[in-house]
């Protein structure tokens, strides 16, 4: 197999990273990949939280051409009955609160945040929308304005007016939020600082002065979900239940498709003075939204979220090691924090050498991520862990 050249990607595939690991994917099957060289890879990234139920899951292959041999795209969002997208409403509607029953779907997890952010303003007339430090919420303007890093929004002032931010976990500046807040978003494990959980005082304070100042909680499930945590969504777990969610990547089971979910009053909100007050013509695609079903429906028959705690028990057990200063996270998305920066590049360098792929945090230059398919087995959790322990033996 002749590989695509290096300098032709670099060159006509527009490039954000000076340093891109290049792999050069042949394919990809279960919880590996193989480049074109035939070397596989055990993969502890899942497309970054996003392959839930494991590369080219036959289920989501049979929605996908069940699918395209029916129809494609045939009308921008919303306008005709397009039964992917109506029976994977529902199907999220039987599976969430019955305050979150409406779904609006989109491309991306960015384009569902826009849309929870536009719909908070249009509920309650406000429009100072509080974030986290730390957090990440996508790249586009809107989401970008709710970054909690300066470093990557600084060049691209001036942003969205309004938008302030709140310190993960820090009861204390939670009295920030007041009756000109339109709505609080947030992750329950902060993802690009290093998997952080919010605490339960956090968010059971959050929860109190929300309800009193009548500010909306947006919870950004777009890496949580369907099931990456324990539960299919992650306020399961929290004393919360949010007025809108956002979910994307691993809905989609490999494809790409995003949603933002509320009452049906509250997404009524978007239909009138003005109508259309979201429009997006690909968004809630009828093949990604049949490959969105094929997985939340394997998720659930196969009964994969019983066993995610036993695979994070086995992660926390093979991994310690005196280079491991601590693992945080919780269900599949954990995180080996070690104590120096280069020791993360090196790991996640030498374990690539050695077959096996993880990856890096955004905001966190000491921790390196293992987000595995949910799907993956005992055996391959042991195995990519005993590679990771030989290479932080390597580690000087
Ligand atoms: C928590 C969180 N929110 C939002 C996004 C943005 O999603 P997308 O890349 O699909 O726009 C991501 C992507 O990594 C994410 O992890």
């Amino acid at each position: 197999m002749k590989s695509i050249s290096k300098d032709i990607f670099k060159k006509y595939q527009a490039q954000t990273f000076p340093y891109p690991s290049l792999l050069e994917v042949e394919i990809a099957e279960g919880s590996y990949i193989t480049d074109v060289y035939g070397k596989k890879y055990l993969d502890f990234i899942a497309g970054v939280s996003s392959c839930s139920i494991g590369h080219s899951n036959m289920n989501v292959i049979n929605a996908v051409k069940d699918q395209i041999d029916k129809y494609s795209h045939v009308m921008v969002y919303g306008e005709y009955i397009q039964k992917p997208q109506y029976t994977l409403a529902k199907l999220l509607a039987e599976n969430l609160p019955e305050k979150l029953s409406t779904t609006y779907f989109t491309n991306s997890g960015t384009e569902a945040i826009e849309g929870a952010v536009k719909l908070a303003k249009r509920i309650n007339g406000r429009s100072e929308i509080i974030s986290c430090k730390n957090s990440y919420h996508g790249s586009t303007h809107g989401s970008l304005s709710l970054m909690g890093n300066e470093q990557y929004k600084a060049q691209y002032r001036p942003l969205l007016p309004d938008c302030n931010q709140i310190i993960y976990n820090d009861i204390k500046s939670l009295e920030q939020i007041s009756e000109k807040t339109s709505a609080v978003i947030i992750e329950s494990i902060q993802g690009a600082s290093g998997f952080i959980i919010a605490s339960k005082d956090f968010l059971k304070k959050l929860n109190s002065i929300c309800k009193k100042n009548k500010v909306l909680i947006i919870f950004d499930e777009i890496q949580t979900c369907f099931g990456r945590t324990g539960t299919l969504f992650g306020f399961e777990q929290t004393p919360i239940i949010p007025d809108i969610i956002c979910i994307a990547k691993g809905m989609g089971g490999g494809m790409p498709i995003g949603a933002f979910i509320s009452s049906w009053k509250n997404m009524n909100e978007l239909t009138y003075n003005p109508k259309l007050g979201h429009i997006t013509t690909f968004g809630g695609h009828p093949v990604n939204c049949a490959a969105s079903k094929a997985t939340l429906e394997f998720i659930l028959e196969k009964k994969i979220i019983t066993e995610i705690e036993k695979k994070e028990k086995l992660f926390r057990k093979h991994l310690q090691h005196k280079k491991i200063k601590t693992i945080t996270g919780k269900g599949l998305m954990l995180s080996i924090d070690l104590y120096d920066d280069h020791h993360t590049y090196q790991l996640v360098d030498n374990c690539m050498s050695d077959g096996l792929l993880l990856f890096y945090f955004l905001f966190n230059k000491k921790s390196v991520r293992i987000t595995p398919p949910l799907t993956i087995s005992l055996s391959e959790i042991e195995m990519g862990c005993s590679i990771i322990l030989k290479n932080l033996n390597k580690l000087n």
